[in-house]
């Protein structure tokens, strides 16, 4: 991921994308590897979604999640990892994306999966929400807010919060800096059990590992896996989640 996009790519961002993830004005996607991935999201959409759909979220994660509520806000959808899994949730679900090529690919997969008329999916980003205050029961983002501004940051946490309705749940999926939200107020919970990024066939998990993981790439041509720990990615597996109740 690092050699595969060069300074000439970051043209494909939009000004508001570019405000936000070149905020000096210069990026070189060879020395900044989040820049590398918003390039990917843009520039190779597909490929992007291939790696996500072998990377299942924990079934504990997705049974804690609540059910049956009436508006639920996604923020950062993607190709709607956790979005398929939203809209049977609520009686009316928001999808906020800034990436245009992954809005197209998830309005694509609710369509394919009939439920084009239950979600809506939007441009927007984390310090801006373009959803009113207190119009949501339920507020989430998956493996997508950090501390830093570009990606959320404190003002995108204080969005996240605005638009949950009191008593309503803010929930980080896959958080990646835990200490941080704790230290918003955010509980951890965390399920048990061995996970693997489970790709299509062992030829798949080749061709992905190459590009995303190479250190490992040896090691699972090797040994012929199909399915790679997520240990030996020297990764986080998606099995943990932190939330905050929005105060009545
Ligand atoms: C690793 S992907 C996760 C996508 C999806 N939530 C999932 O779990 O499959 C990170 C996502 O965050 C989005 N993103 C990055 N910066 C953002 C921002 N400032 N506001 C909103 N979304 C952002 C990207 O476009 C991308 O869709």
């Amino acid at each position: 991921m690092r050699r595969r996009y060069t300074a000439a790519d970051v043209a494909v961002l939009t000004q508001d994308e570019a405000s936000r993830f070149v905020p000096s004005g210069a990026g070189d996607p060879r020395t900044d590897i989040t820049l590398a991935w918003e390039l990917l999201y843009r520039l190779e959409p597909k490929l992007y979604d291939r790696l996500v759909n072998a990377e299942h979220l924990h079934p504990g994660v997705l049974g804690w999640l609540p059910d049956n509520v009436d508006r639920i806000v996604e923020v950062a959808a993607g190709t709607g990892r956790l979005t398929l899994e939203l809209v049977h949730r609520g009686r009316e679900v928001v999808a906020i994306e800034p990436a245009g090529p992954l809005r197209e690919i998830l309005n694509q997969k609710l369509v394919q999966a009939d439920h084009g008329h239950r979600a809506q999916v939007i441009n927007g980003f984390f310090d801006d929400l373009p959803v009113p205050d207190a119009s949501a029961d339920l507020v989430v983002a998956c493996s997508a807010l950090t501390p830093a501004p570009g990606h959320g940051g404190e003002p995108g946490l204080a969005e996240m919060e605005r638009v949950c309705g009191r008593g309503g749940c803010v929930v980080i999926v896959w958080p990646n800096e835990v200490p941080w939200l704790a230290a918003h107020g955010y509980r951890y919970v965390s399920f048990d059990g061995d996970m693997f990024v489970e790709f299509a066939s062992h030829e798949e998990a080749i061709e992905l590992t190459e590009i995303f993981y190479p250190g490992v790439v040896g090691e699972v041509r090797r040994r012929g896996w199909r399915w790679v720990p997520y240990e030996v990615l020297g990764i986080n597996p998606p099995c943990d989640l932190a939330f905050k109740v929005i105060a009545q």
